[in-house]
């Protein structure tokens, strides 16, 4: 075909592409084996020796002039192709979105969160025990002996002779001052084991330790801290008591309590460090003396949400759990 002739027909081919795959096609067309350009070139040994150079010239031109066009052609194309997906593809902000709901804290996190908010502002710092632990922390060390009476009322959950799950948190004072030594304030929130469970009382619950140890403490310290935190955390004037009780690791002992709509709630033990739980862990009675009490988060918690019965804290009823 006359070179001139197949020029102007491949510009009209160009013209007329619109997708990746014609011009795929056009280049099978001019190129491919069987390619009209590449049939020209097939053709240049027939041509004499003179003819020849120009005419391979002329052929290789138009070969460029494919290739260049086709190649600005084709990311014309692919511009567009990606233009049309995002256009086809895009995401309508302003459309109304279903209902999602938000988590939120569970009332326990949020009760031992406040408990942490007041103590920590007063400078006691968060400690953390285990929860299997040994008979040693959680019994002998806070005065109280294998034959102690004192043992029963816990309902312990042993793990082998000697190891059991805390059935409190006071194992933490002795961990604590072994590990910062005195004087030293400090609160430890956390899970608790006992074998008990009726309308007050779970098998597992949380309780947060406060231990306070310093030179001349006295119980009238102990009374104005936990008065103060009362009124703090219950933004009301709560009627509180302080009644007489006993502890083996404190003297004098006392059992808080808090009126509730039903009469008098048990919320908290507390009292003087017993001297020898200071001896036991290294302290000399003599020179320090401190506090410590032991809060029930259920029943903190059961107060201010208003709830009658605190197994409801570990039934996970979103109705319950996403209130603030
Ligand atoms: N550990 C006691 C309990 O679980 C509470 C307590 C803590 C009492 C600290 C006095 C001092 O009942």
């Amino acid at each position: 075909m006359d070179l001139q002739l197949l020029k102007k027909q491949l510009l009209q081919d160009l013209k007329n592409v619109s997708s990746a795959q014609d011009l795929q096609d056009l280049k099978v067309k001019y190129l491919g084996k069987k390619g009209e350009i590449t049939l020209l070139s097939k053709n240049l040994g027939k041509l004499t020796q003179k003819e020849r150079p120009k005419a391979g010239k002329s052929i290789n031109e138009l070969r460029v002039l494919f290739e260049i066009k086709s190649g600005s052609l084709l990311s014309k194309i692919e511009k567009n192709e990606i233009e049309e997906s995002l256009e086809k593809d895009s995401i309508d902000i302003s459309l109304p979105v279903n209902n999602l709901q938000n988590g939120s804290l569970h009332p326990i996190t949020r009760t031992i969160d406040k408990i942490c908010e007041f103590f920590s502002s007063r400078g006691y710092l968060i400690e953390d025990g285990p929860e299997i632990e040994s008979e040693y922390y959680n019994f002998d060390a806070l005065n109280i002996p294998k034959d102690h009476p004192a043992r029963d009322m816990h309902d312990t959950f042993y793990v082998d002779v000697e190891t059991l799950l805390r059935t409190h948190t006071s194992p933490v004072q002795i961990r604590a001052i072994n590990k910062r030594s005195v004087p030293l304030k400090v609160i430890c929130p956390g899970k608790v084991y006992r074998s008990d469970a009726d309308q007050t009382h779970t098998p597992m619950f949380h309780q947060v330790e406060g231990l306070l140890i310093d030179e001349k403490v006295n119980f009238g310290n102990l009374k104005q801290e936990l008065t103060d935190f009362l009124n703090f955390f219950f933004k009301k004037n709560l009627e509180v008591r302080f009644r007489p009780s006993y502890f083996p690791f404190t003297e004098p002992s006392a059992e808080v309590d808090i009126m509730d709509k039903k009469g008098w709630l048990e919320i908290m033990g507390c009292g003087m460090v017993h001297p020898n739980v200071l001896k036991e862990a290294g302290v000399d009675p003599n020179k320090y003396s401190g506090f410590a009490f032991g809060l029930g988060i259920e029943r903190m918690a059961k107060l201010d949400y208003e709830m009658d019965d605190m197994r409801l804290l570990f039934e996970n009823d979103v109705r319950l759990i996403s209130q603030s």
